[in-house]
């Protein structure tokens, strides 16, 4: 069943993170299906301009629409990931999607502010909640490159302003983290001290963190081993997802790790298959390596035994 943001945030503030996971085709979507049914766990489907060009937006679309009926037990939004304002717009009009992100973090406060503000208004009209972004992340995102020397934690000060006067509904607030599998170089650094003032500010008003992949390094080993090249690959530790919960971030996005997943299932099984040149095999065993992996990062989140909670709240 697709729902909003609002009632998924609505039901998780304070206590626990809603993972909101990217997909691209179908093995991923199938995979992230059943991991959330075996985890028992409501989730977020984020899609990206990228993924709705990969493969054609419809495309994407149809197998969402599909897999709502393949397995009707599961509770989730539908995003769009990093929208710039014509894309959202074009998913507003869509009428499939449930959320969309407008990122205008690059852009000075008021033109951001008028930017969110605008997709807010036409979101709205149509029953859709909007995602902002103040502040900016390190590390290659699709439209805007921000170099870590340059990369802005959100101000606090200013959180309060930004959501009243552009109307969002959710808040990407830049506390540390990084997009991609390299995200620290010398100790790792969540601004905490950060997300407690947004806090402060924001009371009851949900948080979004983006770039938290954890890459975990028994993951990054195994690529290595067969074949791959990620030496230094670092991400967030994914035990102080709860604390964040706590402080007011309801939602968690996670993509490299997926990407990892994919990337040591097939490295392996290619290596260790030479002879193989068929894609179900394979496909099959990415499909359950993904909802595994799914299910454990719900845990991680505190969102893996929610559904049934969730259910009767709506
Ligand atoms: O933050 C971006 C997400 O990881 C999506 O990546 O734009 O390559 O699809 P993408
Ligand atoms: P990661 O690159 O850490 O998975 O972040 C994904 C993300 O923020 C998608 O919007
Ligand atoms: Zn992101």
């Amino acid at each position: 069943m697709i729902v909003t943001t609002e009632k998924l945030f609505k039901a998780a503030y304070g206590k626990y993170a809603i993972g909101a996971y990217n997909i691209n085709n179908l093995e991923q979507t199938m995979g992230l299906f059943q991991g959330n049914l075996d985890s028992k766990a409501p989730f977020i489907i984020q899609i990206s301009k990228g993924a709705r060009l990969y493969s054609h937006k419809k495309m994407l679309e149809a197998i969402i629409k599909q897999a709502d009926e393949v397995f009707p037990d599961a509770i989730f939004a539908v995003h769009l990931d990093h929208g710039d304002e014509a894309t959202c717009y074009d998913c507003i009009e869509s009428g499939f999607y449930s959320s969309v992100m407008i990122d205008a973090s690059h852009e000075d406060f008021d033109t951001n502010i008028a930017f969110t503000r605008r997709v807010v208004d036409a979101a709205h009209a149509r029953g859709i909640v909007v995602e902002a972004e103040l502040g900016q992340l390190g590390g290659v995102e699709e439209h805007v490159q921000v170099s870590e020397a340059e990369a802005k934690l959100t101000d606090p000060k200013k959180a309060r302003e930004f959501v009243q006067r552009s109307g969002c509904d959710s808040l990407a607030v830049a506390i540390g983290t990084s997009h991609g599998a390299f995200k620290f170089k010398g100790s790792q650094s969540l601004h905490f001290d950060v997300l407690e003032q947004i806090q402060k500010e924001l009371p009851g008003f949900p948080l979004v963190m983006h770039g938290s992949s954890s890459v975990p390094q028994d993951e990054v080993a195994r690529i290595n081993a067969a074949g791959g090249n990620m030496a230094g690959a670092r991400g967030v530790d994914a035990g102080q997802f709860k604390r964040a919960a706590e402080l007011g971030v309801t939602k968690i996005n996670i993509d490299t790790d997926g990407r990892l997943v994919w990337t040591r299932v097939h490295r392996e099984y290619f290596r260790d298959h030479p002879e193989v040149f068929d894609f179900r095999p394979i496909g099959k065993v990415f499909m359950q390596e993904y909802a595994k992996f799914i299910a454990q990062k719900n845990e991680y989140l505190g969102a893996a035994g929610q559904l049934d909670i969730i259910r009767k709240m709506l």
